[in-house]
């Protein structure tokens, strides 16, 4: 290569991009408070975390301690919730994390977390199509259907994969996916009422399980609270502890999704950081008392099964409440790969502008206004990643890749305090330096904690990236 080294540094003018997201001039219109950010916050965090992993933190790693997982989860995610706070009041631009990069650390820093951000978007929504098959099975099994064990699970599977199970293809995961990729190319305007009865139906359903478990938890089942080490880093006692927090990250991701709204905000100086922090801080409280109730009505034993959350009621002897549970979350799973899918196209679609990934990916449909190719070829690969994949794997991918965005953002936060000391910040993140070191170090510590084979996939994963960003993003990329 014989490039100067500054085009991998080259930065977008960060007072550009604030002029060109200026709202008015986009047209958007300025109709989100804090209410609604919040309410979009929530319907996008509430999902397989909390439905599936929780389940599965508690049954291979943590033991009824996935509380204290949970517990430290939510801290972790409270000091990056900060940091974007900050980032998306001073740059309210749709490409959120990736373009908060791409103003601060550099070009290949904003490659490197779009890359990581198809881990967060893409495998994620295979991720919540696995949960989202688990209890589809379970409400067909309650019929009377049995589906082939081999089409409904994956062909990955290990010995830490619920049911353990190795199959062909998980034919409900994939046919999901594709149904709502159906759905995204047709476009989805109209659907933000229909997602608002979901966000509502999906609350109902954690406090249903919070509430009516309460009334049947045997404190026995709660010690010990850290079940004993089984020699294994992970397994069970402080270290098992610690891997349940990585693992159940998962059932935090999507509070950053509310900054790619700040441009649509009311008064986003104020209505973002209350819409960020306050969806984390609901979300968190009502993760920490799930963990709690199911933990103690059900031993954690036999919380590795595809839908915990009903194996759950199940136990408290309300049998049509199991039926609401699972019903409730295949429609809250839904919209949570609804969003995750839309999502990923749309970080396409900013990278593609910029010139780092091909035209294709930046092609609106002329009919349906949509990047509809781009939403068939991400919805082809989330398909085959949820039929050949067990959410373990899937799960501790989002992880370790989202993690390492998280910590990219906090970075990004310390960067600009130094480079542009006086810019107007709208929200100003409390405690730094102290604060965004804080969230680096706990995104790591959560990073270290997930097991080696994660690792080695994060690093294929980054060298496949890498050769694409070298092969064609530095040739492409529009440069000021
Ligand atoms: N936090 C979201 C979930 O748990 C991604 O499904």
């Amino acid at each position: 290569m014989t490039r100067s080294r500054s085009v991998y540094f080259s930065r977008k003018s960060i007072h550009l991009v604030i002029a060109e997201n200026d709202a008015e001039e986009n047209g958007l219109k300025r109709a989100l408070g804090w209410a609604s950010l919040m309410a979009m916050g929530i319907g996008g965090i509430i999902g397989a975390g909390i439905f599936v992993l929780t389940g599965q933190a508690a049954a291979d790693y943590a033991g009824p301690g996935v509380t204290i997982s949970f517990l430290l989860s939510g801290l972790a995610c409270t000091f990056v919730a900060l940091c974007y706070a900050e980032l998306a009041a001073l740059i309210p631009a749709a490409g959120s994390t990736y373009t908060y990069t791409y103003v601060t650390l550099g070009e290949i820093f904003a490659w490197i977390i779009g890359w990581n951000l198809v881990l967060e978007y893409a495998a994620g929504a295979a991720t919540v199509a696995v949960g989202w098959a688990g209890y589809f099975n379970r409400v067909m099994q309650g019929l009377g259907i049995h589906l082939p064990e081999a089409l409904t699970s994956a062909y990955f599977a290990n010995a830490h994969s619920i049911g353990g199970t190795h199959g062909v293809f998980n034919v409900p995961a994939a046919a999901i996916i594709l149904l709502l990729t159906a759905l995204l190319m047709r476009g989805t305007s109209e659907s933000s009422f229909f997602n608002n009865i979901i966000v509502v139906i999906k609350v109902m359903v954690v406090l249903v399980v919070i509430f009516v478990g309460a009334a049947h938890v045997d404190a026995a089942n709660w010690t010990p609270l850290i079940p004993e080490n089984t020699d294994h880093f992970g397994h069970f006692g402080w270290s098992g502890v610690v891997r349940g927090a990585s693992v159940v990250f998962f059932a935090y991701i999507g509070f950053d999704g509310v900054s790619t709204a700040a441009q649509e905000a009311h008064t986003p100086q104020r209505d973002v950081p209350i819409g960020i922090l306050g969806s984390l801080v609901i979300c968190t409280i009502l993760y920490v008392a799930v963990a709690a109730v199911a933990t103690g009505v059900v031993s954690y034993k036999e919380l590795g099964v595809p839908d915990p959350m009903a194996l759950v009621m199940d136990r408290t002897g309300v049998a049509w409440l199991s039926w609401v549970v699972k019903l409730g979350a295949i429609a809250g799973l839904t919209t949570a790969i609804l969003l995750l899918l839309f999502g990923q196209t749309r970080i396409f679609y900013a990278m593609a502008q910029d010139g780092l990934l091909p035209k294709v990916f930046a092609a609106v449909h002329p009919v349906w206004r949509t990047p509809a190719v781009s939403q068939a070829l991400v919805g082809v690969f989330v398909a085959l990643a949820a039929g050949l994949f067990p959410i373990n794997i899937l799960d501790e991918m989002v992880s370790i890749g989202t993690l390492a965005a998280f910590a990219l953002v906090c970075g990004a936060v310390l960067h600009l305090r130094r480079s542009q000391p006086d810019m107007h910040r709208p929200f100003r993140a409390p405690g730094i330096p102290a604060m965004p070191l804080l969230g680096i170090a706990s995104c790591l510590a959560l990073m270290v904690a997930l097991p080696l084979e994660t690792w080695l996939r994060l690093i294929v994963w980054t060298a496949i990236g890498m050769a694409i960003y070298f092969f064609y993003g530095v040739k492409h990329a529009k440069r000021a």
